[in-house]
């Protein structure tokens, strides 16, 4: 019985994850947009109609694919390979049926012509065009059905004409390279709270910059002859002003079309206010943003659905699980390991539930990581926990499995969250924790900026730092003897309880997945001497440990997270450089940094000792405990 529910509940969580869309047939999509460029001999050895683009065996060249559910195209990357056609002639039709597609790089081919409708791909995350021959003026709504659109790379390039306004209309922007074009007009007001990184360096762009873009810094507006403002330290020219004295009958009537231009453009923001008001609220219905824990681009949007919607309206928290747990889950606790195809509660502080409670929950899908997809459950009783696919995790058998993950169960310190229960089969492995409702260090700090971000200051990440230290350390006393003792310390690991107290998860887990896959999953295997040496030690955590400092004190997300290293901010280079020029004060993170002087200091500290855990020599690299206690000193 628990088998088949099991496997309905698996079935489910398949259905949730899958996309419209399947891999099949996206070949023939791939193959049409291949036949629209202009010259398509450097795919035509790997993009082969039929075959799998996303075959493990065969890849495509540039593409790749969602690992879950169907495997689809995720993202296109053709970088560098002498591609060319003509804008208009792309085939943006075909592109548009692969439905997970979230990423596309042309970067560095020689495309020409105007922009092609690009903006049809409504789902995209990152849209990189730099380095091309692009040319003529973008529309100025051109982005207006573009509101997943986190990063756009259109640098050297020849468009001209305004920057269009819709770029201040996309709510989730990131980065902005628009330099070394032949953009005029004025700079738009970029009031995004996401947008981080902005280029308009070597335009044609004129007139007074917008004191709100005084955030960003002076060089982002350089090589535009004709700006002026305080943002730049240049005074605009009198004439410009609006109380100039009689001007002449040419300007008058410049002024006269002015205004008429500035109705239009009035009358044009109202509408895309509008339209992306009613397109916004009709999505938040049903959509849920999650972040991806490998790579922000791969965010992954998911439909929130319960899995029984009829419990949906019976759900409520009580608080006092040990008293609301149904018979069911009692019984499911307490037959413990006996039944193979039970769910095995290790830890009961939290309260006993079965699997038959967790198959009754109301379920969102939360994402997907390295080590597998999650979803959040919310049981009858009230309790909400969240339940981990793992993936690949055979390397040991029954017994050791349990006899590991048992262990894992038994630790208690603050700042780490140990699981609940497991479930394990050969070919299904699941791993319960708590649900922390505040979420993840990585979506609080690189999210949704504007919710969360005002409440990080200071002290709170000085808290979040000691806190995730003191749990560090626990760790390395407790698995004292594990190469790995976390071993996949991120931000996206690093759960916050209401009161901003850091808890860890996703620690210790080496032991449990094979070798290969571990150097796909755990970040440990981006240390320096694991991807030169494929040396591992405790101070690998160390790096780990190094990076999310970097991360919180300069508010970037490390580039360090991402597979590819295109996109973030290589935080430990950019530590090691300013630091070695003595302009550590420019790390801090703009948010934080109008504190007191004495404050300063002391993130000046913190920054010091987060470049001491990145360096790259191991041998040379700080110990844990070393770390720990030079954090400890730090004050607020
Ligand atoms: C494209 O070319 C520019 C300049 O030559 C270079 O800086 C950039 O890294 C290249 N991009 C890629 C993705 O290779
Ligand atoms: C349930 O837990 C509460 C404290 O959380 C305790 O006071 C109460 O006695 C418990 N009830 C039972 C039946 O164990
Ligand atoms: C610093 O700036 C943040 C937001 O920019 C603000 O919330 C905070 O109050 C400021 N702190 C001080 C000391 O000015």
């Amino acid at each position: 019985m628990a088998a088949v529910r099991l496997f309905l509940l698996s079935l489910f969580v398949f259905c949730l994850r899958t996309n419209p869309s399947h891999a099949i047939g996206e070949d023939v999509h791939l193959i049409d947009f291949k036949e629209s460029l202009k010259d398509s001999s450097p795919l035509d050895s790997s993009w082969i109609k039929g075959s799998n683009p996303c075959d493990a065996k065969k890849p495509w060249q540039g593409i790749d694919c969602s690992d879950t559910g169907s495997q689809a195209v995720s993202a296109i990357l053709l970088m560098n390979r002498g591609l060319s056609g003509a804008g208009p002639e792309l085939d943006i039709d075909a592109l548009s049926k692969l439905g997970s597609l979230r990423f596309l790089s042309l970067e560095n081919n020689s495309f020409s012509g105007p922009l092609p409708e690009f903006n049809q791909l409504s789902s995209l995350r990152s849209l990189f065009l730099s380095g091309n021959q692009f040319s003529g003026e973008i529309p100025q709504g051109y982005f207006d059905k573009m509101g997943s659109l986190k990063k756009l790379h259109l640098a050297r390039n020849k468009f001209t004409g305004p920057i269009p306004g819709s770029l201040t209309k996309l709510s989730n922007l990131m980065e902005m390279w628009l330099q070394e074009n032949e953009f005029s007009g004025p700079v738009p007001s970029f009031e995004q709270k996401s947008l981080q990184s902005i280029d308009l360096s070597n335009n044609k762009l004129q007139g007074e910059i917008p004191q709100s873009m005084s955030r960003f810094p002076a060089s982002v507006f350089q090589g535009n002859a004709d700006v002026c403002g305080a943002v730049i330290s240049k005074q605009c020219q009198a004439a410009e002003a609006p109380a100039s004295g009689t001007p002449d009958d040419k300007s008058k009537e410049s002024h006269k079309s002015g205004a008429l231009t500035k109705w239009v453009i009035l009358a044009v923001v109202v509408t895309v206010l509008l339209v992306t008001i009613l397109f916004k609220a009709k999505k938040k219905e049903e959509n849920f943003r999650v972040l991806g824990k490998e790579n922000l681009d791969d965010v992954v949007q998911v439909r929130v659905a319960s899995i029984n919607r009829r419990t949906g309206s019976s759900i409520r928290r009580t608080g006092s699980y040990n008293e609301t747990g149904s018979q069911s889950s009692r019984r499911g606790g307490a037959a413990g390991g006996k039944s193979p195809n039970d769910l095995v509660v290790i830890n009961e502080e939290k309260g006993v539930f079965g699997l038959p409670d967790l198959m009754k929950a109301a379920a969102e899908v939360l994402g997907s990581g390295g080590l597998g997809s999650s979803y959040k459950a919310i049981m009858a009783n009230g309790m909400t926990v969240v339940v981990k696919r793992m993936r690949d995790m055979n390397k040991l058998n029954r017994d050791a499995f349990e006899t590991e993950i048992r262990k894992l169960g038994r630790i208690r310190h603050r700042n780490v969250l140990p699981p609940l229960a497991y479930h394990y089969r050969k070919e299904e492995k699941l791993l319960v924790t708590e649900f922390v409702p505040k979420g993840s260090l990585l979506f609080l700090l690189h999210g949704d900026r504007g919710v969360a971000h005002s409440e990080l200051n200071w002290p709170t990440r000085l808290k979040i730092i000691k806190g995730m230290a003191r749990g560090m350390g626990f760790l390395h006393t407790e698995f004292a003897s594990y190469d790995l003792p976390h071993g996949n310390l991120k931000s996206s690991n690093i759960l916050l309880s209401p009161g901003y107290e850091p808890l860890l998860t996703d620690y210790a887990l080496y032991s449990l997945i094979s070798n290969t896959q571990s150097v796909q999953v755990l970040f440990a295997y981006k240390s320096p001497e694991a991807v030169l040496y494929q040396q591992l030690s405790p101070k690998s955590d160390v790096y780990c440990l190094g990076i999310v400092i970097l991360e919180i004190m300069t508010g970037k997300f490390p580039s360090q997270y991402l597979n590819n290293q295109k996109g973030g901010t290589d935080v430990v280079q950019w530590a090691r450089q300013s630091i070695s020029e003595g302009r550590v004060a420019e790390l801090i993170d703009p948010e934080i940094a109008n504190g007191s002087s004495s404050s300063l200091d002391q993130m000046e500290n913190m920054l010091q000792i987060g470049a001491m855990c990145t360096e790259s020599d191991h041998e040379s690299r700080i110990e844990m405990r070393e770390a720990i206690r030079s954090i400890e000193e730090i004050q607020v």
